[in-house]
């Protein structure tokens, strides 16, 4: 079959990387990025086609689609857990409108299949905190993490009723060398590497024992295509699946780069976003993913930190 994707929300910290490796692995011209905004000339992500187009745009959305002939969409487009927070309303409407837009379609016909990320924030406080079940109670208590929930339950319902072939992960936090994550409550994670390597102090915004699951890019763009590339018949789970790979927190992240940095300082100050962090569980288990599409993480906590500290650019 002739694939051919189109990726919504290509220029933000997952999109970037995704574009790239699915370019290398299935042509430049049969992936098609897209985002809200033009990306800036010389953009990695005018080696192939781009188009501007905002999820909400379910009229514009299907006129890319039939044009490029898309079979598979990847839907970036989110506002994450700290923004939402400060947006509540607008957060709902584009965490669902985007995703409802692209189930539509597929429901249509016009699509094979749909990648939908989900989050650990669908998990609450009522959920248990270490190796969080696949299946357990779900309570969440931010808007981004209600969506999310919302989000699972109507890509299951798709699938169900409709044969849409929707398939999802639930990210944890993701540490990347390209773009920076934006609005989100696991992105200090991301920006101490860019202090430690200017040879800067940083302010953390999480207390020093507040571990939480997270996971190198490389590991999450091999965990979003090999589960779109898994036979669709060892997928039992059609709502969201828990992928694990790190669990840290700030202080055993800085103890890691000061095996690379001994003189790094790093203070804490937190602040709201501590309250949406200690309702997220701190490591999850992933049987699940593991057993139904061979999942594996590739990285380690020493091995992730070598490589952010030698590729990102300050
Ligand atoms: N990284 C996300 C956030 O912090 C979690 O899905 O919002």
């Amino acid at each position: 079959m002739d694939r051919k994707a189109l990726i919504i929300g290509a220029s933000g910290q997952i999109g970037s990387e995704l574009v790239a490796t699915l370019r290398g692995r299935i042509g430049n011209q049969n992936v098609v990025a897209s985002d809200i905004k033009e990306p800036d000339n010389g953009s990695e992500l005018l080696n192939g086609p781009f188009e501007v187009l905002d999820v909400m745009n379910g009229e514009l959305l299907k006129a890319i689609v039939e044009k490029h002939q898309i079979t598979e969409v990847y839907l970036l487009a989110a506002l994450l857990s700290a923004t939402a927070e400060k947006k509540p309303m607008f957060a709902w409407q584009l965490n669902m409108d985007g995703l409802f837009n692209v189930l539509n379609l597929a429901k249509e016909g016009s699509l094979k299949k749909v990648f939908w990320p989900s989050s650990i924030a669908v998990f609450g406080p009522s959920s248990p905190k270490y190796l969080t079940p696949q299946v357990t109670v779900m309570e969440p208590t931010t808007v981004y993490g209600i969506s999310k929930l919302a989000g699972e339950r109507w890509c299951e319902y798709y699938h169900k009723q409709y044969g849409v072939d929707v398939r999802s992960i639930r990210y944890p936090g993701l540490i990347s060398t390209k773009s920076l994550p934006g609005g989100g409550t696991t992105d200090y994670a991301v920006d101490i590497f860019y202090k430690a390597k200017k040879g800067e102090e940083f302010t953390c915004f999480l207390s020093e024992e507040t571990a939480l699951p997270m996971m190198f890019m490389d590991d999450a763009i091999n965990a979003t295509l090999n589960l779109m590339e898994a036979d669709k018949s060892c997928l039992t789970i059609h709502s969201s699946y828990n992928v694990a790979s790190l669990s840290f927190s700030p202080r055993q992240l800085t103890e890691a780069i000061r095996h690379i940095i001994p003189n790094f300082v790093v203070h804490y100050k937190p602040d709201f976003r501590q309250a949406i962090a200690d309702t997220w569980p701190a490591s999850i288990d992933d049987t699940v993913a593991r057993k139904d599409w061979g999942w594996k993480a590739e990285y380690g906590l020493q091995k992730m930190v070598k490589e952010m500290l030698e590729k990102i650019s300050v």
